[in-house]
């Protein structure tokens, strides 16, 4: 199957690879694959933004009429050109006080409660068959037409990193930020802690069969 000089060949290949994956160890470090990342790099995935406080949102700005333009262009065909949802595709639009309906119409509007979520989605996601496309500037824009649908901010509203934290999305104050739940805080026990022999084990996943077992052969190996 292979003749001498092929075997010499990948025996010349092993040791290249082999030669090369030393000096690379040496330059990054212990793990001795992959490289440092660049700041670049970094930025590139870098780009989420927080709600509440807008954090993490780029310079840059749009105004609703140019989201106007941006939508009918690129995001019309499937939601509509005022939100109104394309055939299945989803409202953006309206739904304001139907949450408590037996169908809610979650949307932006009714549902979402902070505005730079939505730059954040739209620059992650949107338009569905090529995200990331978008340059900041228009993701500002398309944000400012999207909230003046909803009738959430005024017709000169120019949205940017300053001012979409201050935007009030009518739904904010239901959603729960922490867990009030006694039992489920955690807190690290340092005195007065219970005794472990008064701990009493109720019940076990040993013998349920929940894994397989590992200690015999493979054929052996499945739940019973
Ligand atoms: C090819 C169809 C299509 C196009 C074009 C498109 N979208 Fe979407 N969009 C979707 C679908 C489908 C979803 C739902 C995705 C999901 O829930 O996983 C969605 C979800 C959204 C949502 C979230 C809605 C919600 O309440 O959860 C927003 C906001 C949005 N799109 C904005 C845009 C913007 C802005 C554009 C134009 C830049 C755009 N979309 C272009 C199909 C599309």
């Amino acid at each position: 199957m292979f003749n001498s000089r092929s075997v010499c060949l990948m025996l010349f290949g092993a040791v290249i690879f082999a030669v090369s994956g030393i000096a690379e160890a040496a330059q990054t470090g212990h793990f001795g694959y992959g490289q440092q990342a660049t700041p670049d790099q970094i930025a590139g995935w870098d780009i989420d933004v927080r709600g509440d406080d807008g954090a993490g949102l780029p310079p840059g700005r749009g105004t609703i009429e140019r989201g106007a333009e941006v939508f009918a262009d690129q995001c019309a065909a499937c939601h509509g050109t005022f939100g109104e949802g394309a055939g299945r595709f989803p409202k953006l639009v309206g739904g304001a006080g139907t949450l408590r309906n037996d169908r809610p119409e979650l949307t932006v509007g009714s549902y979402w409660p902070f505005a730079p979520t939505l730059w954040d989605y739209i620059n992650r996601a949107m338009p569905m068959a090529t995200p990331h496309t978008l340059s900041a500037d228009d993701v500002y824009a398309l944000t400012a037409y999207i909230l003046n649908l909803n009738d959430l901010v005024p017709n000169e509203f120019v949205a940017d990193r300053d001012s979409l934290p201050k935007v009030r999305m009518p739904n904010r104050g239901n959603f729960i930020w922490t867990d009030p739940r006694p039992d489920t805080a955690a807190k690290a026990c340092m005195n007065a802690c219970a005794d472990p022999a008064d701990v009493k084990i109720t019940s076990s996943a040993e013998g349920l069969d929940l894994t397989p077992h590992t200690s015999g052969p493979l054929d052996t190996m499945q739940p019973k």
